[in-house]
């Protein structure tokens, strides 16, 4: 049993063997691949886009089994365990199935589809090598203007609370081929900061503080954490934010009496990139602090010997018990176990065909179908296929880098032709009659919006993650609003927003004669185009609040003078 495996092993390491267990390292930071033997490091790590020259499945495989053989070459022969932020699917990786992000998935309110898009993203991830995946992101986005409200499946805990069925899809029958460790992130109330400025006057939300009670703290952003241990998530991330001032990755109470005592959390805490050096300057009282408050394995991507003496240091000067540290890396070793890996440390190539596989896009565009939500249709929808003449407008229709978002090939994402995929306007074209004609003007001028039939204007934001995305302005972009005007004027029209949340849409609305809500729908465009021509009819619901105006936020369901645009729940069927 794993249990004895985890005692027997941990007799038999040394203090710079558990501390190498604790340790994250990220691939790029690596020197000297001889490190990974001599440090022992628990975990390697890819931060977004941080991917191998030859970025494919064999290229990632080839990169992985080397670290492996490193890490193997140590007395112990304790695999290391490669970890990976595979949050919309494979999504470093190129020609990997992209699935919608958080927010379309929690709109579909399909915790049956978000299982099998964990269990297709934990094929892809394994067929490189990779057996941990950074997701799912389980936070509750209470204002769209955090950069990380795509990553929630809404603004409510019942959504993101069923969609830890993901868990389920990734991690399966652990041990089995095919199955992933998950990680819930991130550990607790990143969704619910306050708006700060700082001194230079520039507003933000993400990585601070959660100013609620507990009582709140408890009801809103610690549901989906119960579940996810239910489901026996392996892992849980710390969040960069602070829980009354209290940088959750300190948080003693919340780490350890709540998380592991409470609700009896058996896997392990990884830290945030370099989040224990956000509690102080000093990175002695870090590593201490953070141990004892119960991170387990440190995300350490910046200087890995800095924090290994700083840990054996702090143990050896009695400032960390010895009892904490054989708890967090019987953690460690006992998912180790349960993934099998010592058993089988190395990439099952046989998977390399599952890796972007029709079947994977198949269920990809599935899910696009069901993310969309209609939010006004004057008896436009659903268009007709032989429709002659079709003007297809705006920013978002034919760009796969903008429909995929952030955390797409790169960290922040990329406009352009990033990824293998359909665009929404390919998926059009592709959906209409042969006799039908379609143009694309991405803003089109009054004249230039003549003589159509039809439009579809495709709106929405560019690519942003984390930080970079907190806007204090969620209006349209201007050439996108233009667009809008010029061919409504002329022209029945549908408006598609691809975004990852709301936007203030509000004074434009009067001029549309359909309104979809697209989110951030990934590699599979077509899906949009299924249902706009009525191959399948619209299913999915708000799963955030659609403010009427800026001044509305935060604006969340349940508040005393709740009064969006669309309302939380909202959507309607042709
Ligand atoms: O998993 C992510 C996290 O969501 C944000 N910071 C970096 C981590 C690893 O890439």
């Amino acid at each position: 049993p794993v249990e004895e495996r985890v005692k027997d092993l941990l007799s038999r390491m040394s203090l710079e063997d558990k501390v190498g267990q604790m340790t994250q390292a990220e691939r790029g930071n690596i020197k000297n691949l001889d490190d990974i033997g001599f440090y022992g490091f628990g975990s390697i790590l890819s931060g977004g886009g941080s991917v191998p020259g030859d970025n494919s499945p064999e290229g990632w495989a080839n990169m992985i089994d080397a670290f492996q053989r490193k890490a193997l070459e140590a007395p112990l022969k304790i695999p290391m365990l490669y970890g990976i932020d595979a949050v919309h699917g494979h999504n470093n990786v190129y020609g990997a199935t992209i699935f919608p992000h958080n927010i379309g998935l929690g709109a579909t309110r399909d915790p049956e589809l978000v299982k099998k898009i964990g269990a297709a993203t934990a094929a892809e991830v394994y067929a490189t090598g990779i057996r941990w995946t950074f997701s799912p992101c389980v936070c509750i986005a209470r204002d769209e203007r955090w950069g990380r409200t795509y990553e929630s499946f809404g603004e409510d805990p019942e959504i993101a609370t069923m969609m830890t069925s993901v868990i389920e899809g990734y991690q399966g029958d652990l041990g089995k081929p095919g199955t992933i460790l998950a990680t819930a992130k991130h550990y607790v109330g990143d969704g619910g900061t306050a708006l700060d400025s700082s001194n230079t006057g520039n507003y933000s939300l993400d990585q601070g503080d959660t100013r609620i009670s507990e009582e709140e703290l408890r009801k809103i952003h610690l549901p989906p954490y119960k579940a996810a241990i239910e489901k026996g998530v392996g892992s849980i991330m710390a969040s960069f934010s602070s829980f009354n001032g209290v940088k959750l990755h300190g948080h003693k109470y919340l780490l350890t009496d709540v998380l592991k005592n409470e609700l009896g959390f058996k896997g392990f805490v990884i830290s945030d990139w370099a989040g224990i050096d956000q509690i102080s300057p000093d990175p002695a009282k870090n590593v201490r602090e953070a141990i004892n408050a119960g991170v387990d394995m440190v995300m350490e991507p910046n200087n890995y010997v800095r924090f290994t003496d700083t840990l054996t240091a702090e143990i050896k000067a009695g400032n960390i018990p010895m009892s904490r540290i054989d708890d967090a890396v019987s953690r460690i070793l006992t998912q180790k176990f349960k993934l099998g890996l010592f058993e089988n440390p190395f990439t099952d190539r046989s998977y390399f065909n599952q890796f972007g596989s029709q079947e994977h896009r198949d269920l990809a565009r599935q899910a696009v179908r069901e993310s969309l939500v209609l939010l006004k249709n004057e008896q436009v929808l659903p268009l007709k296929k032989d429709t002659a003449r079709i003007l297809v407008a705006g920013s978002n229709a034919d760009d796969i880098g903008n429909q995929s978002g952030g955390w797409t090939m790169t960290w922040q994402g990329r406009s352009g032709d990033i990824i293998p995929g359909t665009t929404i306007l390919q998926g059009i074209k592709s959906t209409v009659s042969a006799s039908s004609k379609v143009d694309y003007v991405k803003w089109p001028e009054a004249d230039e919006a003549k003589g159509y039939d039809l439009g579809i204007v495709v709106v929405g934001e560019r690519p942003y993650a984390e930080g970079q995305g907190d806007k204090m302005d969620l209006s349209l972009g201007d050439g996108d609003r233009r667009a809008i005007q010029n061919v409504c004027a002329a022209m029945k029209c549908v408006v598609v927003v691809v975004s990852g949340r709301p936007q203030i849409l509000t004074d434009d609305l009067p001029k549309m004669n359909a309104l979809v809500a697209a989110w951030l729908p990934g590699s599979e465009g077509q899906g949009v185009a299924d249902v706009l021509f009525g191959d399948f009819n619209f299913t999915g619901k708000l799963p955030i609040s659609w403010p009427r105006n800026m001044d509305q936020l935060p604006i969340n369901v349940g508040d005393k003078t709740y009064d969006p645009l669309f309302a939380y729940g909202f959507g309607l069927k042709y």
